[in-house]
């Protein structure tokens, strides 16, 4: 049986961390699903086949990776995909509440799925989509957290 794991995320815009975790996953499955969630009820910059694009265009070609939108419940996805695990990368304290109450409801959904926690490493340990966002807007630097080509369709999105 091929060991399928889903990494799920809002990817609004994907930066270097979330690179970092798909292929340290690579070494543990055999598959990765870079799940890119789209629920209407969520408020995104980037629309998410925009994002889904991006994350493609991002990862080029490693191999056993595939990139594709869901909606609805992530459990719901990975047992449709076939997928046994959910990948979820940690970065400091402050993840742990919201990621803790995550595993238990979706245990609860679903107890065959198994969430695997990949402690981000320590270049990115203090990076985020959302602050990601706010610094492109204020013009700083994101040299080596986003590729240029995302930095590009940030400013574009923010301008229009
Ligand atoms: O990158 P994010 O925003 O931290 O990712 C959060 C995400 C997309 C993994 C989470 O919101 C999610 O799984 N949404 C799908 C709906 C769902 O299953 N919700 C119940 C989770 S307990």
């Amino acid at each position: 049986m091929p060991r399928i794991a889903v990494y799920p995320g809002s990817f609004d815009p994907v930066t270097y961390g979330h690179l970092d975790i798909i292929r340290r996953s690579q070494e543990l499955f055999d598959l990765i699903i870079v799940a890119v969630n789209d629920n209407p009820s969520r408020d995104m910059l980037f629309t998410g086949d925009e994002r889904v694009g991006m994350v493609k265009e991002f990862i080029g070609d490693l191999s056993r990776v595939q990139v594709e939108r869901f909606e609805g419940l992530l459990v719901d996805y990975a047992q449709e995909k076939g997928a046994g695990f959910i990948i979820r990368g940690l970065r400091a304290l402050s993840d742990f509440e919201y990621e803790f109450q995550m595993n238990l409801m979706n245990r609860r959904l679903n107890p065959h799925i198994e969430t695997i926690y990949l402690i981000t490493n320590q270049d990115y340990s203090y990076l985020s989509s959302s602050i990601i966002k706010e610094i492109v807007r204020l013009r700083g630097s994101t040299s080596g957290l986003i590729p240029e080509s995302v930095r590009e369709k940030l400013l574009k999105k923010m301008k229009g």
